[in-house]
């Protein structure tokens, strides 16, 4: 797949133009498989092609190295570790979407982008935050995100109109909306990212607060115009990062945003009020890339369940979800 041809797709975001670039595709085969995890990772390979060794989606990517410190409040909602004061090492990997692993950092179907952070608490209880660039997510269930890819798959140029993907978008309304909320950053450093699932903070007397993450770059948000990013080199995002640390640190605030009583936590499509109680739990300072990030892939795997005593996950099915695509996707890149 050239760049050009990447270039060429008109849509905002990596799914619907990943049915834009499908050649003509034999009907799609993933319903064979046995569970919703294994069809979606069935259906994302058919799609984006078999890479060995790479990841089934957010393929692209540059890992770099920092810490974590937490601010007070953090300690008051949560009895976590790493929300106890000193500062905790991270691992963090910024990528691409879609499992393409050449795919130019400009093009719009690497939208949304990928924040994870791997923390790693003296202690030993390690947290892993896994964030995109959407404001909400455009389904609600794994079985929704599964029907969606095997709907692309059978997209092609030659589908008959009103195509699957087409359909599938005017049944689930969210689907374009949060999709439109893609955007192209100058930098994965100046790019804003959410959790989109909903998680708990316990505190040490047991009391429970729902939330979600907000991580903000200090720097501020800047984000390019289509024709800004068109003209960007292929891999100017995953070569910026290291060039930026190698002259200064990047920070992020870390923010939870407070669930009321009565949000869902339930239904990653529907985004809180914007005057929901915003916590600073802390700030992330980048400091280093990592001298071989391509091996440190390899061996990281950010699981949204990995989680200390103090956080814990909500009612959101999609956390299950991704937990068993995840799994899938990393026992097939690590063969
Ligand atoms: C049902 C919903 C979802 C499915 C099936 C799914 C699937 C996947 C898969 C298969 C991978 C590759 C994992 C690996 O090999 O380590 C991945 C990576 C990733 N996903 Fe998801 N995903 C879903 C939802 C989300 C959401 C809601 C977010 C963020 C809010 C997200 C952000 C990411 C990121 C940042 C990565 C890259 C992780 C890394 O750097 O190693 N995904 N996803």
């Amino acid at each position: 797949m050239t760049h050009a041809t990447i270039r060429r797709s008109s849509s905002g975001c990596a799914l619907l133009g990943a049915a834009l670039l499908l050649a003509a595709i034999p009907a799609a085969r993933a319903q064979d498989a046995s569970s919703t995890a294994e069809q979606t990772i069935a259906a994302m390979t058919r799609i984006f092609g078999d890479h060995p060794g790479k990841r089934s989606n957010h393929a692209k990517g540059v890992v770099v190295e920092g810490s974590f410190t937490p601010s007070k409040d953090a300690a008051t909602l949560s009895k976590a570790s790493v929300f106890s004061g000193a500062a905790v090492p991270v691992t963090v990997r910024f990528s691409d979407a879609t499992g393409l692993p050449q795919i130019p950092d400009g093009a719009p179907e690497a939208n949304p982008h990928g924040l994870s952070i791997k923390f790693k608490p003296a202690d030993g209880a390690e947290m892993d935050v896994v964030t995109n660039s959407l404001k909400f997510f455009p389904v609600a269930t794994g079985e929704d995100f599964r029907d969606l890819l095997v709907a692309i798959t059978r997209s092609g140029p030659d589908a008959p109109k009103p195509t699957p993907v087409e359909q599938f978008m005017a049944a689930h309304p969210a689907a374009p909306k949060a999709l439109a909320t893609a955007r192209t950053p100058s930098s994965f450093g100046r790019q804003v990212y959410n959790g989109v699932n909903a998680f708990v903070l316990v505190d040490a007397a047991g009391k429970r607060n729902p939330f979600r993450y907000r991580i903000v770059p200090v720097d501020g948000e800047e984000i390019l115009s289509a024709d800004e990013a068109k003209a960007k080199g292929p891999n100017y995002l995953v070569e910026e990062m290291p060039a930026r640390l190698a002259k200064a640190p990047v920070a992020f605030r870390v923010e939870a945003q407070i669930a009321q009583p009565g949000d869902a936590t339930k239904d990653s499509t529907i985004p809180w009020p914007e005057d929901r109680r915003f916590v600073d739990l802390g700030t992330l300072t980048l400091t280093r890339a990592v001298p071989d990030s391509e091996t440190a892939e390899k061996a990281l795997l950010f699981m949204p369940n990995n989680l200390p005593d103090g956080v814990e996950v909500s009612d959101d099915p999609l956390i299950d979800a991704r937990v068993q695509a995840y799994a899938i996707s990393f026992g097939r890149r690590s063969q």
